[in-house]
């Protein structure tokens, strides 16, 4: 079978590529089902932290969902397809491990949506975000009405998806899309620095803080809040709450347990 999503271990980091440069790392159902398996796959790694998400070739992080596949398709299939980008996306937004997409270049329509999923987004300065959905006659079917709102406010987010057009890192950074820009050929290393800090920290705790952050995009304030003060008296029943803290005091570096 063709390998159109790979992964490179290098823990604590994994390094997955969407790899069909030709097509522009296009998405068809055989990237998302790889994906998926090698996402679960990864869950299962205690030695890796966190992981990152970036496409093949020098144009593309993914130019969207494979549209000489969808041109064929019928509502079913669609919905089939919608399902596989939603499992996909579920897996990067509450996976154990922290999740970075290195956007390197067009991140459109199901790309996107990917990078929307991860925890932290880094772009290359020559990458470009769209949703162009409504310009092929369809909507965002990878969780695009759901994410990007949340991430950018309503207003900006009906715009993009009402207009398909296209913004540059510089405009996505400024609209709190991406949280950095950097040269291209600085890109995995500068994701790289990020996921080896946040690795060198209590990776329980990260992921209490992941969940109690996922929560607040979904529940209320108050039950938020219920949620945070339980994740918090959780964190106190840990060895890393412990050694943290018994570190600080003896000022040595902790040494805190694989989760
Ligand atoms: N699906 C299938 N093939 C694609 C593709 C896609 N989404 N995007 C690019 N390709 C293919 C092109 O057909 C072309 O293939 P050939 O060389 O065999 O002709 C190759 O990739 C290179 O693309 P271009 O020649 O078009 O490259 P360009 O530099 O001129 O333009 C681009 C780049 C602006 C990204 C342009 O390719 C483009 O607009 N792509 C489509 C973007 C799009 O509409 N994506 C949304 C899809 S809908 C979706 O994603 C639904 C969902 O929510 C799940």
């Amino acid at each position: 079978m063709e390998e159109v999503v790979t992964l490179q271990l290098e823990a604590p980091l994994a390094l997955v590529t969407l790899n069909r440069p030709k097509s522009l790392n296009a998405l068809n159902s055989e990237v998302y089902r790889q994906l998926i398996a090698i996402l679960r796959r990864v869950e299962g790694m205690d030695d890796i932290k966190a992981v990152i998400l970036t496409g093949a070739g020098d144009k593309a992080f993914a130019a969207g969902a494979d549209i000489a596949q969808m041109v064929h398709e019928d509502s079913m299939a669609a919905r089939r397809l919608s399902g596989l980008c939603h499992e996909a996306a579920g897996l990067l937004e509450n996976m154990r491990q922290v999740t970075i997409a290195a956007v390197n270049g067009y991140a459109l329509g199901g790309g996107c949506e990917l990078t929307l999923a991860c925890d932290i987004r880094i772009a290359a300065e020559q990458a470009r975000f769209a949703l162009p959905e409504v310009t092929l006659g369809i909507i965002p079917g990878g969780g695009g009405t759901q994410r990007l709102a949340r991430l950018i406010g309503a207003g900006r987010a009906k715009e993009m998806i009402f207009t398909g057009d296209q913004i540059d890192a510089q405009e996505a950074w400024r609209i709190g899309l991406v949280n950095h820009v950097v040269p291209k050929e600085d890109l995995l290393e500068a994701c790289r620095t990020l996921g080896k800090k946040i690795a060198s920290r209590a990776s329980y705790a990260v992921y209490l803080a992941k969940t109690a952050i996922n929560s607040s995009q979904e529940i209320d304030l108050k039950n938020g809040a219920q949620r945070e003060m339980d994740l918090m008296g959780l964190a106190f029943a840990t060895h890393d709450k412990q050694e943290g803290m018994e570190a600080f005091l003896a000022r040595r570096p902790p040494e805190f347990q694989d989760f």
